[in-house]
């Protein structure tokens, strides 16, 4: 291969366009992370909040929006910009940004008990929760943690009146005692679920993550999928006609765009047309690959049947 090979693809890219199917096939399903503009916009308040100077009323932050939009995905992004530290001199790990997920129930010792692990510290869990509290201050405070994220914060909702009171109390101790940015993740439900606390929902600013619309967001995407598909040709998907195509399969969920991009792009490898075009997503054989995702054709013969 020469380097003027390939030029529809990005130069670090093109050599995946040389090797073959199998390998460019496992390439594509292989676990990615693409800057998207919602995603970039959302890092960039991350970022911000991190180097936020201590005091009493920290901001924090809420980042929400339909189920596989991505909100996981850019909280690992951050992590992986922000990882851990050991340092020699002193034997102690800094963790400038600790995640961790919801827990199932909005149990308390649980919240702290997953707080620990996040932190690398698993600790006895038949402490008392006070005790596991404390311990937890201790750490994050020794661990020099700036931005503490919770995700999945709508699994709160699955607890009693009275454990979601608590949890909000959990809630107010990390944002307050703490004097840091408490960055909350989760569906449209977390927003009402934080704003049963008046105090905590002061705090809050809130970051929306929208579905795909037909708009130069959802171009730069197709485009910069089409820059790194290691596909032969250059495809075809800079028209309204693909962009119709994609949101009508998908209905503007990431998760579902990258999964149909990825399908289309095994099927022109398969098929040898080594291209995506609009035709790409019209195939007979083109099996959608999640199960929420249905034709437009098929939703029309099931109104129509329903009629
Ligand atoms: N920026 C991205 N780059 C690459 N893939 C992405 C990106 N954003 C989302 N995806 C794809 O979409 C999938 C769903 O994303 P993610 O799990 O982050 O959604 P979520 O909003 O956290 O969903 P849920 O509300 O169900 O937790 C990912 O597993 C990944 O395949
Ligand atoms: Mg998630």
């Amino acid at each position: 291969m020469v380097l003027s090979d390939y030029p529809h693809l990005l130069p670090a890219y093109r050599s995946h366009a040389a090797v073959d199917d199998a390998e460019r096939i496992a390439w594509i399903r292989a676990d990615r992370w693409l800057e998207t503009a919602r995603a970039r916009a959302a890092l960039a308040r991350l970022e911000d909040l991190l180097s936020y100077p201590a005091r009493d009323r920290m901001p924090c932050l809420l980042l929400y929006g339909d189920t596989r939009l991505g909100k996981t995905k850019i909280i690992r992004k951050f992590l992986r910009d922000h990882p851990a530290c050991f340092d020699q001199g002193t034997g102690i790990t800094s963790m400038p940004v600790v995640a961790m997920q919801m827990t199932a129930e909005p149990l308390e010792r649980d919240v702290y008990g997953e707080l620990l692990s996040a932190l690398g510290a698993p600790g006895p869990m038949t402490d008392s929760t006070y005790r596991l509290k404390e311990v937890c201050r201790r750490l994050l405070r020794s661990m020099s943690v700036r931005m503490p994220i919770i995700d999945e914060i709508h699994a709160m909702l699955a607890g009693s009146f009275r454990q979601q009171r608590i949890f909000l109390n959990v809630l107010r101790f990390l944002a307050n005692d703490l004097r840091v940015p408490l960055i909350c993740a989760g569906t449209n439900l977390a927003r009402q679920a934080l704003l049963t606390d008046p105090q905590l929902a002061e705090r809050f600013e809130a970051f929306h993550l929208d579905r795909w619309a037909d708009n130069s967001q959802l171009s730069q995407l197709l485009t910069s999928l089409g820059g790194i598909l290691p596909l032969r040709r250059p495809s075809d998907l800079a028209t309204t006609a693909v962009r119709r195509k994609v949101l009508d399969l998908t209905d503007g969920v990431t998760v579902r765009i990258f999964r149909l991009m990825e399908t289309v792009a095994v099927e022109a490898i398969r098929s040898g047309s080594e291209c995506i075009t609009v035709g790409s997503f019209d195939g007979d054989d083109l099996v959608l690959p999640l199960v929420t995702m249905t034709r437009h054709m098929e939703k029309g013969l099931q109104r129509r049947a329903s009629r």
